[in-house]
């Protein structure tokens, strides 16, 4: 295993190999910031027309890794395409975000078919197919999903929202339909990624942006134990698949995230403290992060502080550099070069 992971550093990490110079990649890495990205997107229809045109998705996909040599590409697609294959309508609107049919009762749950249609997401496996083609031996392709309590938060919105109180107001008041909702999800996950790993995809991520507003029970049915659900019913068909967790938020319930949901690495938000981490966390487990995309954003003195301070912070453990979450649209490409210079040393 070995002589093939190490021509790709992020696998090689993953695997709990530090590198000495730490692979890099940013969340959102393709998106709105780059000028080649606004280009393709304005000629690509909808968002979704976006996510399910194999050509555009491509292309996307590898417009950062053409412009900065990035360790991993990430699939252009978007959390929210799995409601949509599971028949709800998702749209995008532009300038305000996603926007879906609310759920309100446990009626439009029983509803949902048993499984996601395939045939919907079958452009997004060609999308991997074709990028697999075009990467570099030594680029890692990143796969994803939205983990089961984020993507229920928009499902039951039917939008993004300051706390997610919808969901977790439906949650207390309907344990049980909201449990059949997460127990669809993460079936729906599980065959997503294990597609996805077998179109070419080298590892994926779980992405639960929304973790960081449930108490600690809640935490654990709703976060843990569906991400848990997903890695195991995902290495059950693709052994030994390479899972990155991104419990955003999860503060010290990092550590019993990391207990529990057997994820190679953690992807950690900015605001995680680097001493919790050195405690609450297996010294030989991998972490992602951190960057507080606010600091990229900022550049000068204080982009520089802040890389030497998660290089500094995560000295002595298998490191992915990324940010702490995405990066923001406005963010200056010259912030994004100096990142990169300041953490491969050139
Ligand atoms: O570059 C990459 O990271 C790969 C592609 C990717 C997108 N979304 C593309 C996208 C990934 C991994 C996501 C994940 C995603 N999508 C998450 C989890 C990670 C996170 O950032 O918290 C969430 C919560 C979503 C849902 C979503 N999609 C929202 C809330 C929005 C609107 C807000 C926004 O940033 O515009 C989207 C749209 C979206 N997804 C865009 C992109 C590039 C912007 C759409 C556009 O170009 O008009």
């Amino acid at each position: 295993m070995s002589s093939t992971a190490s021509a790709k550093p992020v696998l090689a990490v993953l695997e709990g190999r530090r590198q000495t110079i730490p692979p890099v990649w940013m969340m959102r890495q393709a998106g709105r910031y780059l000028p080649e990205y606004r280009a393709l997107r304005a000629n690509a229809g909808s968002f979704l027309d976006l996510c399910f045109t194999p050509d555009y998705a491509a292309d996307v996909t590898l417009q950062p890794i053409r412009r900065f040599q990035f360790d991993a590409a990430i699939l252009f697609s978007d959390i929210l395409v799995i409601p949509h294959a599971l028949g709800r309508e998702v749209r995008f609107e532009a300038g305000e975000g996603p926007r879906l049919e609310p759920i309100t009762d446990g009626r439009a749950i029983a509803a949902l078919p048993p499984e996601v249609d395939q045939g919907t997401l079958a452009p997004v496996y060609e999308t991997i197919r074709k990028v697999k083609g075009a990467l570099s031996p030594q680029v890692t392709f990143l796969g994803f999903c939205g983990a089961p309590w984020t993507v229920a938060t928009y499902m039951i919105a039917g939008r993004g929202t300051p706390d997610q109180a919808p969901a977790r107001l439906f949650a207390y008041a309907h344990p049980k339909e909201f449990q059949q909702l997460v127990d669809r999800l993460v079936e729906a996950s599980v065959s997503y990624l294990v597609e996805q790993l077998r179109a070419g995809i080298d590892a994926v991520q779980i992405f639960d942006t929304w973790s960081g507003v449930l108490p600690p029970e809640e935490f654990q049915r709703w976060c843990i134990d569906p991400a848990r659900r997903i890695c195991e019913g995902v290495r059950a068909k693709v052994p030994g698949a390479k899972i990155i967790g991104f419990p955003r938020g999860a503060a010290t319930q990092l550590a019993p995230y990391a207990a529990q949901v057997p994820v190679d690495a953690i992807s950690l938000d900015w605001m995680v403290d680097p001493a919790f981490i050195r405690t609450g966390l297996p010294k030989v487990l991998p972490v992602q992060g951190n960057l507080d995309p606010l600091a990229l954003l900022t550049g000068g003195d204080a982009l520089d502080r802040a890389v030497d301070g998660v290089l500094a912070a995560f000295a002595d453990r298998p490191l992915i550099f990324n940010l702490g979450h995405g990066i923001l649209p406005e963010t200056p490409i010259a912030h994004v070069e100096q990142m990169l210079k300041r953490v491969r040393g050139a």
